[in-house]
């Protein structure tokens, strides 16, 4: 299976739908990951925090897909955010995975009460000038945040990554993103917990068009023109999430389901301007 691909404003090119891997752990999850990958997944989500880095690597290692045909992400948590400990954070993360480089490396969370994210980010701008990271980007920015780091350091993140899903679209910062020239992630794509699958909205178009409802949700974020990283652990639903390249969603389905923002759609249920993730 083919999957098309974002140029990124670095030139990089990502692809369309990715993976998920919290909270993959362990034998099974090595197994989980392996999988994922032989099912056709080429761009794999890790972090620091997820402490699954090393599973990611050996599954890499096992798929016997050839590293170069692989996005690698992994994120800098909030602890490592000065200068010098974000570049000790990046190469134990490259060891943890055994690769010489990361695909795609992101500030976690921009831990603003801490307010050190722009010394993470030109740690970042200098890693990637040194090949450890071939594109670079942040997750949970807010537009001040964004505008703070761009400013600072002439450079502009090449993705956020940030909760999206049917119940929280996040419509307000995808503008800001088209504006800056930054590609969406979506984190918790499917809604996790409280996807939408038994929504008319969604379960009707998956009805209309032979699919299931997971693929409907998948497909919906492709149309809107941002990467969704479902996690499955199970074989069936990794493959199916990735087969949504054959079908289209019309205009008003995709409306429909964007309908389904709510007030109370987020999952996060702290204060994003004074989150801390450690
Ligand atoms: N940057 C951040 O701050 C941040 C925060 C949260 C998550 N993330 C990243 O985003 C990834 C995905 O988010 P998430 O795991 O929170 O939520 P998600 O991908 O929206 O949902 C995962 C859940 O949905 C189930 N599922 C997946 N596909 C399905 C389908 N087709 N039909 C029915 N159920 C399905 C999975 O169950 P099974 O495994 O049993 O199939 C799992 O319980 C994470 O793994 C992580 O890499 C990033």
């Amino acid at each position: 299976m083919s999957i098309p691909h974002h140029t990124l404003n670095d030139g990089s090119e990502l692809p369309a739908v990715g993976f998920g891997t919290y909270p993959l752990n362990g034998a099974e999850g090595v197994e989980a990951i392996v999988s994922a990958i032989r099912n056709g997944y080429r761009l794999l989500d890790t972090a620091v925090n997820y402490g699954n880095e090393e599973e990611v690597g050996e599954a890499v290692r096992r798929s016997g897909v050839p590293r170069e045909e692989l996005w690698l992400t992994s994120k800098i948590p909030g602890r490592h955010h000065g200068y010098e400990d974000a570049v000790a954070s990046t190469k134990e993360s490259l060891h943890r995975l055994g690769v010489d480089h990361l695909d795609l490396h992101l500030i976690h969370w921009p831990n603003p009460s801490v307010d050190r994210y722009p010394e993470a980010w030109r740690a970042l701008v200098d890693l990637q000038k040194q090949g450890l990271v071939r594109s670079i980007g942040v997750s949970n920015f807010t537009e001040a945040h964004l505008s703070r780091i761009i400013a600072d350091s002439g450079v502009t993140p090449a993705v956020n990554q940030v909760e999206m899903h049917p119940y929280f679209t996040q419509a307000g910062m995808r503008a800001v993103h088209e504006r800056l020239g930054i590609r969406t992630e979506a984190w918790s794509p499917m809604g996790k917990r409280s996807a939408p699958f038994a929504e008319p909205a969604v379960a009707e178009a998956a009805e209309r068009h032979g699919v299931t409802p997971g693929q409907v949700v998948v497909r919906w974020h492709v149309q809107l023109g941002s990467v969704p990283i479902p996690k499955s652990a199970t074989p069936q639903r990794q493959r199916q999430n990735l087969d949504v390249f054959g079908f289209e969603l019309t205009d008003d389905e995709v409306a429909a389901i964007s309908a389904l923002d709510r007030p109370d759609g987020r999952l996060f249920d702290g204060d994003p301007d004074t989150h801390e993730e450690m």
